[in-house]
Formats: C-alpha cells, structure tokens, sequence
C-alpha cells in the first residue's frame, strides 16, 4: 500500500500534510505520534470513509483514491467496538456482507454460514442471537474483530483497538491475539496459507 502526496485540511487546519509512505504487504505495519497529528484521519482515508483533498491511495499500485468504502475490501475496527446496539451479534458481525455491491454480496445461507464460523473464530458460537449490552466489552471487541474479519479484507485497520477497555480486559485480548495472530485468522478463515495480506495497525 502506498500514499502519494496525501493532503487533507480540515477548513483552515491541515491534518495530513504532504503525506508520503509505504507500507509493505503481509506484514503488521503501526502508525505512531501524538493525539491529534492525524493517525485517525489516515486510517479513514485508507478505509475510504474520508477523502483527501489531494494525493493518492494506491493497493498494489492499483489507484483506489476515489474507490468506494465497500468496494475497498478492508476491515476496520476504531477506537470505539461500536456495535449496532438493536441487532443481534450474527446481524452485528453480518453487517459487511449485505452492503457489498450485488455481484459479490454472498446468499443468506453463505451469510449464515460465514457468521457461524467467524463467531467459532472469536469463540463466541455461543451468543449470536445476544445482544451487545448482553456481553462483556473484551467480548465486544472480539464480536468487532470478526465483523471487520467477516468481508474477508485485503488490509486490516486497528484503530487503538484496546482503547475502551479497562486494563483486565485489555490483557486477556492481548493475550488471545497473540494466540490468534492476523495471518492465523486468515490462514483458518481463507484455509489459503499462501494469501498475502496486510494489515496496519495503531496502538
Ligand atoms: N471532522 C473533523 N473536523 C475538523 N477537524 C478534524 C476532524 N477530524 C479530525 N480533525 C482534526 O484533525 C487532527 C487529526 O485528528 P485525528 O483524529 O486524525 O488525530 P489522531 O492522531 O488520531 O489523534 P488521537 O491519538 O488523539 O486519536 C486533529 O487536530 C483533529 O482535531
Ligand atoms: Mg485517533
């Protein structure tokens, strides 16, 4: 992945300026700096749910500068777990799947199916009809991971992943993808141990 020349100004305030960087495939890449100097507005960029003013965002040197959120197949997870609070868990983790375009958009029984192996994934098989307030907040941030797992994505953006749990929850999660590093969770879901991925991260 790679960014050309990106600028993005927020009215008179530059957030992004002048960026350029590579970032190479297949490997957990983390964006450091200090609060407000533009980590979150990078991310959302990559994501497509922001645009730059000038430059360009290119995967595999294909310019997706203008490409649309759902056609970028990236998952994404931010500062926040955020789930739907009035779906269930497996229409939580289901959410990517049903706003792909039509030519991609899998069947409601491949849907089904997905969710089902995402939730063993996470070892959660158990709560896909609960709700969120019904589960714990490192159980949340599992229920996050498979949803931004479940649109089997090229490049995987963490945003403070850990940043809304407290210091016990924080650990066991850590603890866990340790356990389950990305290229496992891809190896186990694609069942392709020769896919090449990226993922970028923030701590
Ligand atoms: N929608 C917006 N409108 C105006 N200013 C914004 C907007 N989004 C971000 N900014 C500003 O752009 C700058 C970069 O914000 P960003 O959220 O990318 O920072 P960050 O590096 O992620 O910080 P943190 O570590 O605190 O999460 C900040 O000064 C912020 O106030
Ligand atoms: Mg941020």
């Amino acid at each position: 992945m790679r960014f050309a020349t990106l600028i993005k100004k927020f009215g008179n305030f530059t957030a992004l300026d002048n960026i350029n960087i590579t970032v190479p495939t297949g490997k957990l890449t983390t964006l450091l700096g200090p609060s407000g100097c533009g980590k979150t507005t990078l991310l959302r960029i990559i994501a497509g749910l922001e645009y730059a003013d000038s430059g360009q965002v290119l995967f595999d040197e294909l310019d997706v500068t203008n490409t649309p959120v759902q056609k970028r197949h990236i998952g994404f997870m931010f500062q926040h777990y955020a789930l739907f609070r009035h779906k269930n868990i497996a229409d939580n983790v289901a959410f990517g799947l049903t706003l792909l375009p039509k030519n991609e958009r899998p069947s409601k029984a491949d849907i089904n199916k997905r969710v089902a192996e995402l939730l063993d994934l996470v070892q959660l098989p158990q709560v896909a009809n609960a709700y969120p307030h019904q589960l714990s907040g490192g159980q949340r941030q599992r229920i996050a991971l498979a949803r931004a797992l479940a649109v089997k994505p090229k490049l995987l953006l963490l945003d403070e992943p850990f940043g809304a749990l407290d210091a016990k929850v924080r650990k066991e999660l850590r603890t866990w993808l340790k356990k389950h590093p990305p290229r496992a969770w891809y190896h186990q879901y694609h069942g392709n141990a020769r896919s090449r991925r990226g993922t970028c991260g923030i701590r």
